[in-house]
């Protein structure tokens, strides 16, 4: 490949050799660690699926015994992390308190070890537990409430929930809930991956990987674009206002949020997965009119840019699922943030297997032996 190729956002060109998830875009297959997405989402549960993730294999029944309890364990997050985030502004955007945050662990784990498969572990059961109940608590201190201890007795997302809302969630809510975190877990090198990975490869520590991921995570075009699918459904109201909306919104050449994908040409098989437990969610707490609103969408949408292979993503029906759990808008992206810990890591220990730091080149299109202008003359 000539150096001159430049490649807008670097579409097709690879990144990384990875065997930790793989994406069919035409086929609409996502595998992780050669799993179809679907099965893992019917059988497995968050904690393992991160195991898969991770070590690249799933755990025995001790070793997931294990992981569960060392995760469960590490869940409570230091007074001083505490503090510092009942210190942030209550009006800042969750994911910057998160980044935050992230970053500030490290500071209480400062001596980097990465060769050292103990510091890796538990670098790894740190994050995974403690990222839940950072977003809680500042949820709740937001609020002017005081954060809610986790409680052990609870799997990791009935935990989450738990803290979140101070009461013990329905078990179908909480069994939706860690499916969610299984399907926003790891997607390939998506931008915030990659963040993660060219973080990981000037060998800094995980809490500073993370704290990058999550600050890339956060942007509309990426994590943040769930946040704007509810809007949008706001904005858009009632059904009979979907098409003049949409029609509205393509002659401005605008995106409609929740749509189109780099990879998938075809419908999200996450997007399916998450609309069939949308539809569960209905059956059982009641129906919501923003669900007919978004498949009388996905409808005009299928109608208008099929022809680009413009369908559904993930972030369309997690928003969805997310409000009808409780959980307010602008949690939705630290929420997809629990989930896509696991895949960070994953990559992050995949990155240090063969480690050479990303250092990619540029098209110079600038000057040349331009002399230095005095100010008084410029
Ligand atoms: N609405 C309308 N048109 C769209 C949309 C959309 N959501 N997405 C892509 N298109 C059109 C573009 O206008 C473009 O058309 P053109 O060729 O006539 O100019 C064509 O499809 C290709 O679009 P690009 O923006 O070049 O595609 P790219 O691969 O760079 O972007 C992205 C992918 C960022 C996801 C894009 O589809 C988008 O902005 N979608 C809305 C935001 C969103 O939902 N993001 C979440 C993605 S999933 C995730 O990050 C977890």
């Amino acid at each position: 490949m000539s150096v001159c190729e430049f490649k807008p956002g670097l579409e097709g060109i690879p990144a990384a050799e990875s065997s930790i998830s793989c994406v069919d875009g035409q086929q609409g297959i996502l595998e992780y660690r050669g799993i179809r997405i679907e099965e893992l989402a019917q059988k497995s549960t968050f904690l393992e699926t991160s195991y898969l993730l991770i070590w690249g294999k799933l755990p025995t029944k001790e070793e997931l015994a294990e992981f569960v309890h060392e995760v469960q364990y590490h869940r409570r997050i230091k007074y001083r992390i505490r503090d510092m985030m009942k210190s942030f502004p209550e009006s800042g955007h969750p994911m910057d308190a998160l980044q935050a945050s992230a970053a500030a662990l490290g500071l209480f784990y400062s001596l980097r070890e990465l060769d050292n498969p103990i510091y890796v572990r538990d670098s790894v059961v740190r994050l995974l537990a403690t990222i839940p109940t950072m977003v809680a608590a500042f949820q709740l201190m937001r609020k002017g409430n005081d954060p809610v201890r986790p409680r052990d007795d609870l799997d990791y997302s009935a935990n989450f929930l738990y803290m979140l809302h101070e009461r013990e969630p329905d078990p179908l809510a909480a069994r939706i809930f860690d499916v969610c975190l299984m399907l926003h877990a790891e997607h390939t090198m998506n931008a915030s991956t990659f963040s993660a990975r060219v973080t990981a490869s000037t060998l800094t520590d995980p809490y500073a990987v993370v704290a990058s991921a999550v600050g890339t995570l956060g942007g509309p075009l990426h994590g943040g674009a769930n946040e704007e699918v509810i809007g949008m459904l706001e904005e858009i109201g009632s059904v009979e206002n979907v098409r003049p909306y949409l029609e509205s919104r393509l002659e401005k050449k605008a995106k409609i949020m929740g749509f189109g994908h780099r990879v998938y040409k075809v419908k999200d098989p996450r997007a399916t997965i998450l609309q069939n437990l949308a539809e569960q969610l209905f059956e059982k707490f009641g129906h919501d009119k923003y669900y007919d609103i978004a498949v009388e969408m996905e409808r005009v949408v299928a109608e208008k840019l099929s022809h680009k292979g413009i369908y559904p993503n993930v972030d369309f029906y997690s928003g969805l699922v997310y409000r009808k759990l409780g959980i307010p808008t602008d949690l939705f992206t630290p929420i997809f943030a629990i989930a896509r810990v696991a895949g960070w890591l994953a990559h992050w220990k995949e990155q240090l297997v063969q480690n050479r730091i990303f250092r990619p080149t540029q098209v110079y299109n600038g000057l040349h032996d331009v002399p230095y202008t005095a100010i008084e003359e410029r």
